[in-house]
């Protein structure tokens, strides 16, 4: 008898993700797309791969550039194996279409983040035709209902609850790459959790460009907003801990803030971007509040949560941004006291509105700004962490320090990371640490045992 044939080694891809966490989702959702339909294996090594894959951001800077240079050296990693494939998703690739295979030479597919799911088929076609297939409509729901069962990874998992983003604020390329916002049904995003807990998760982020604008349709054909999905997720068994983000200042509502009084198991911890503290950027932006409004949502959110961190997005240096305009954006910060903020240059994107401003702020005084928002940022996150000092928190334990040292690590409820000494198996647990110290960008701590009574 003759030997069966060996099975063929699975094609690899190998995936660069840019941006955000929106893209890092669905950057795991193509390995899953892929290894379902075609038994493809992700792989870090570009050399081992079959495929390479650019999940694109476009939020900021020249970030279609930055593309094109990667896909110009990626034609000699083509070039050196038969049958090796380029792909190009995320913002970029639903912005510019068609435009990228023109240009670049070695690209094959052109997938948007409404339609990864495509992705076997986009290969399939662009293997038979030897030309590019290109798909970046927006397809309504239809991705979700075409992912596979979602795999869980250790202990924390991403649900992403809602797509895309109706704000159309002046400067964001978002509503035009990732499409208007479109919310899951409940039953599916129910599914999914029951799925990843069933698979030893034990806390879930909420993910939406969007989040708070979530509205789901229920089997009764009424609505659930995000209110009402934080309490029908607190009462799961198994889920440990809840987050959500990204949210937006005008939905963050008085259910909102009710859910941080009345659910223990949602996180210590508010991402709120308010990019500006002048009013008059602000309805420039077409933010839809006000420096006040901001600050009375917060004021309210801190009386049920005193110790609650408060991060949030900043942008300076918006056309026409005056020093006054900026002051007010320095008195909104010294007011909020945010612990933690990713704070950014404006930049502007083409096919925005505010893109056809007159900007008129020198870049030198744009990163003088953006340096005195981070130092004071800086400042309140050590105060936030060194108050955190002394102080027990139930930690999620994900694993290993990376550190390398032996210790374990996790996050607080309030987002820190924390290492501590204790042994592996605690690992997936919740555990009582002590905040001992405060380091660069994490915390130090040791673990609490119970006195051995009995
Ligand atoms: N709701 C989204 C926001 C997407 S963009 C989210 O969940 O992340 C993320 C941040 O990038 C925004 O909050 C804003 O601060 C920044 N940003 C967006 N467009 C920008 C631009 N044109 N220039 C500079 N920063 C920008
Ligand atoms: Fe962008 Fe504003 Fe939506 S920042 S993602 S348009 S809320």
């Amino acid at each position: 008898m003759s030997e069966p044939p060996a099975k063929p080694a699975p094609a690899k891809v190998f995936i660069k993700t840019f941006g955000c966490q929106m893209n890092e989702y669905d950057s795991s959702k193509m390995v899953d797309v892929l290894k379902a339909a075609r038994g493809y294996e992700q792989t870090a090594d570009i050399d081992d791969a079959d495929l390479v894959l650019l999940n694109t951001c476009s939020v900021r800077e020249k970030a279609s550039e930055k593309v094109f240079s990667d896909l110009g050296r990626l034609k000699a990693w083509k070039a050196a194996k038969p049958g090796r494939l380029v792909g190009v998703g995320g913002c970029v690739a639903s912005q510019e279409g068609e435009a990228i295979a023109k240009r670049a030479m070695a690209v094959d597919l052109v997938f948007g983040p409404q339609t990864l799911h495509r992705l076997p088929e986009l290969i399939d076609q662009t293997r038979a035709t030897q030309r590019p297939a290109i798909d970046v409509r927006f397809p309504e729901i239809e991705k979700f209902d075409r992912l596979p069962e979602p795999r869980a990874e250790g202990v924390t998992a991403f649900v992403s609850i809602m797509e895309g983003c109706s704000k159309y604020c002046t400067f964001c390329i978002v509503p035009y790459t990732r499409g208007e916002e479109i919310s899951r049904p409940l039953d599916d995003v129910l599914a999914e959790v029951d799925a990843l807990l069933a698979q030893g998760v034990r806390e879930i982020t909420l993910l939406g460009q969007n989040v708070n604008a979530y509205a789901g349709r229920m089997a009764d054909g009424s609505i659930c907003d995000l209110a009402l999905l934080l309490h029908i997720l607190a009462r799961f068994e198994g889920l440990g801990r809840l987050r959500y983000t990204t949210s937006h200042p005008a939905h963050f509502n008085e259910g909102l803030i009710d859910a941080f009084a009345a659910i223990p198991k949602l996180d210590n911890q508010l991402h709120l971007p308010v990019q500006s503290g002048s009013d008059r950027i602000l309805a420039m932006m077409k933010r839809g509040y006000t420096q006040a409004d901001y600050l009375a949502k917060i004021a309210r959110l801190r009386h049920y949560r005193p110790q609650i961190s408060l991060s949030t997005d900043i942008i300076v240096g918006f056309p026409s941004e005056t020093d006054e305009d900026f002051e007010q954006t320095m008195a909104l910060i010294e007011a909020a006291r945010f612990d933690a903020a990713y704070s950014f240059i404006y930049s502007p994107r083409p096919g925005t509105p505010a893109a056809n401003l007159r900007d008129g702020v020198p870049a030198e005084v744009k990163q003088a700004r953006l340096e005195r928002v981070q130092a004071r940022i800086r400042e309140f996150g050590d105060q936030y962490a060194d108050g955190l000092i002394g102080s027990v928190q139930s930690v999620l334990v994900t694993g290993p320090s990376r550190k390398g040292n032996g210790q374990l690590t996790g996050k607080t409820p309030c987002n820190r990371s924390i290492n501590f000494a204790g042994a592996e198996r605690l690992a997936g647990q919740f555990v009582d640490v002590r905040v001992t110290s405060r380091l660069t960008n994490s915390l130090q701590g040791e673990v609490l045992t119970l006195d051995p009574v009995l």
